[in-house]
């Protein structure tokens, strides 16, 4: 399935005007560019994975593989996956020198598990699961993957009662599938919980994301346009839009450190 809003990205990606993060950046410091945050969005999210040497790793919507890159550039002996619906951008992200292995699945993320139980260490999803029509399938085939140990780093763009419902539908329509943009931070978490993850962390890291969209589309005009950035833009500065990071591990090992 090719995703439309990757058209341009991935000619731009050709051009080598783009890196193979395509996603927001975390800013955090001083003189940051639109590049070095999106690096430091991906360390963050990596950080919190806690990946050592010998894992094995699933990146669930992997874009480029930028991430699934990092890793394999800081840690020895892993077993790479990286997931995608998108056969274009699975060519792109495999090409070039890996050090570890990599497995590349071109699947939805409900099947990249494939019915397998503990056989990961480590699940990654980076701003994808807006896309994923089938979110409690994708939690549930996390929770039978996830070895002993297991934990999983997992965002996405939510919207928030006062979003208005006009630029929603700018937003979801351009970066498009985005099958639920009704889809709140509490059902999210219910659904992993149903599914036997425990919701260790939520952070949300809209507010440093927000400087991306300055290297990105010039300022919002008073009245609705018909570009998403725009207008996503327009929902993260109204307070409308929510940049949740969830760290998750299997029920039975939370141990009563859960947020549910
Ligand atoms: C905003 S991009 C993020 C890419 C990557 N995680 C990164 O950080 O660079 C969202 C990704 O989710 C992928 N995606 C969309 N629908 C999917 C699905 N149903 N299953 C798996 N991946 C999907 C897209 O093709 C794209 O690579």
């Amino acid at each position: 399935m090719n995703l439309s809003y990757f058209d341009g990205l991935l000619e731009a990606r050709r051009q080598g005007l783009v890196s193979d993060h395509v996603h927001l950046g975390l800013f955090v410091a001083a003189g940051q560019t639109l590049a070095t945050a999106q690096e430091a969005m991906s360390l963050h999210h990596l950080r919190l994975l806690e990946v050592t040497e010998g894992a094995s790793v699933v990146d669930v919507g992997c874009g480029f593989g930028g991430s699934l890159r990092m890793l394999d550039g800081q840690v020895d002996r892993l077993r790479l996956t990286g997931v995608n619906v998108d056969l274009r951008q699975i060519e792109v992200a495999r090409g070039g020198l890996w050090r570890n292995p990599v497995d590349w699945q071109l699947c939805d993320a409900a099947a990249f598990s494939n019915h397998r139980a503990a056989w990961v260490d480590r699940i990654l999803s980076l701003e994808a699961m807006f896309h994923f029509p089938d979110l409690a399938g994708f939690f549930a085939a996390s929770a039978r993957a996830l070895r002993l140990g297991g934990r999983m780093v997992a965002s996405t763009i939510l919207f928030g009662p006062r979003a208005d419902p006009a630029s929603v539908a700018v937003v979801s329509a351009g970066f498009g599938p985005w099958p639920r943009p009704e889809l709140g931070l509490a059902e999210l978490c219910d659904m992993a919980h149903s599914a036997g993850l425990a919701v260790l962390q939520v952070e949300d890291l809209a507010q440093r994301c927000l400087p991306s969209f300055e290297w990105m589309c010039p300022p919002c005009p008073a009245k609705l346009t018909d570009n998403p950035v725009i207008e996503l833009r327009r929902l993260f500065e109204a307070g409308a839009a929510s940049y949740p990071l969830m760290v998750l591990v299997p029920q039975d090992q939370a141990g009563g450190k859960t947020q549910k």
